[in-house]
């Protein structure tokens, strides 16, 4: 449907052929015996890659409507990305945060100059990013005196794989066989405002409110319209922070810079990754006000966050999603992907709900549906499978008007074939 054996003339071409490459589809890959098994890999090795298109080692290409879980915005082997990847390498990689960075403090005015928050620190990870924002809402809590603060967090959500952030997660699968958890999360459903109000009744050790505006992980789970506006009034009245990870929301992705902007508020402290670097790693907690005020020298650190080659990569990055307007064509390419997608599966039993924001697109089927990966990935198409039963869609924003039509073809006769 998508992939097309084209190594010989190594170029991007628009010929649609069928090709089912692989004999062993239906099994996992396997894995180097040096390798932790913490992955199950899919039996392909990507060798490169070019706007939405990567080609494997056999030379097949795939429409690429994964983006590395969100994190290559701009796709593949951006040349503006690569060249400043490149200048900066033979310039200066790596100093120490002991030293002045120039491209840090560019990168973070520009970060705080979109947001409209006031100061930033650089990690190099999500999970990193959300460390120091919990950190932030424990010291805010004891710089009003809460000995024990504690944060309100979401069930269903995801914020990483560390110890702190995967107690913060709402899936039990992520905690499962590291207990004792981190203490200090006090869990609510997603959405429910009500129920966030009744922790503010009940519990007075409450610093923050930790959420995602869409739930990526947890299923493109899109909250009811007014909620984040609710939680930002509840978190005024009672002195709580609002934080948000954006870590999969975030730098374009929903049709706003950052996914808070469709709101018209602005979040005492916000967590981005992912595409931030388009594939370098860099993470990055912002905060506004006395939360930008919490970590003072010593209190946090990292040895590579906010390196040079780091922040020259996401700067890049800023620059680019400003310059190419891309948040609007996010916004305007998620529209006709949804409108498509409601089009050709509306009205099929066995699909649940079409729902989306921009490029993040959810398709939810009425049963578990981990398999169709495989079948997509014979056809050349890359999608994830997550909350079981959720095709997620996370496509980068160059994706062109063909692409994207290309897409909704290939994935909507896929999926009437896995429903039939
Ligand atoms: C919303 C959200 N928060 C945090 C994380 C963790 O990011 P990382 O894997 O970079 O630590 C993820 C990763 O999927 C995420 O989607």
């Amino acid at each position: 449907m998508f992939s097309r054996r084209n190594a010989a003339e190594g170029g991007p071409s628009d010929d649609r052929v069928r090709l089912s490459c692989f004999s062993d589809i239906d099994n996992f890959g396997t894995m180097a015996e040096s390798i932790m098994a913490t992955y199950r890999r899919l039996p392909v090795t990507f060798e490169r890659g070019e706007g939405a298109w990567l080609w494997d080692t056999e030379g097949n290409r795939y429409l690429d409507a994964l983006s590395g879980i969100a994190v290559c915005g701009l796709g593949h082997a951006h040349p503006a990305i690569s060249a400043a990847i490149c200048e900066q390498a033979g310039r200066l990689i790596h100093t120490s945060n002991l030293y002045g960075i120039v491209l840090q403090e560019k990168l973070g005015d520009d970060l705080v100059r979109l947001a409209g928050m006031d100061r930033v620190f650089f990690g190099n990870s999500g999970a990193e990013a959300n460390e120091a924002a919990i950190k932030i809402a424990r010291v805010h809590g004891h710089n009003k005196g809460i000995d024990t603060p504690h944060i309100v967090v979401m069930e269903n959500s995801f914020h990483g794989r560390t110890l702190a952030t995967l107690s913060a997660t709402g899936n039990r699968k992520v905690h499962a066989g590291f207990e004792p958890l981190v203490t200090g999360f006090i869990r609510v459903p997603y959405g429910d405002a009500a129920a966030l109000e009744a922790v503010a009744r009940n519990t007075p050790n409450v610093t923050a409110v930790l959420v995602e505006p869409i739930q990526g992980e947890g299923g493109i789970r899109i909250p009811p319209k007014d909620y984040l506006n609710r939680v930002r009034t509840l978190c005024d009245n009672q002195g709580w922070l609002m934080m948000l990870d954006e870590i999969q929301t975030g730098m374009g992705r929903t049709g706003r810079f950052f996914a808070f902007q469709h709101h018209g508020i602005v979040p005492d402290v916000m967590t981005l990754a992912k595409a931030l670097g388009n594939g370098i790693p860099v993470g990055a907690c912002l905060a506004k006000g006395p939360a930008a005020e919490a970590l003072g020298p010593g209190s946090h650190g990292s040895t590579f966050g906010g390196n040079p080659l780091a922040c020259r990569a996401a700067a890049t990055v800023v620059h680019t999603l400003e310059k190419q307007r891309l948040s609007e064509r996010a916004a305007g390419l998620g529209d006709r992907l949804l409108k498509a997608f409601k089009q050709s599966l509306g009205d099929l039993a066995g699909v649940a709900d079409i729902r989306g924001l921009g490029l993040m697109i959810g398709i939810e089927l009425d049963r578990p549906c981990g398999e169709l990966v495989g079948h997509a990935l014979k056809e050349g198409l890359l999608i994830n499978v997550t909350a079981d039963k959720v095709v997620r869609l996370l496509p980068p924003l160059v994706l062109s008007d063909d692409q994207a039509d290309q897409l909704v073809e290939g994935l909507s006769l896929l999926i009437r074939n896995f429903l039939d």
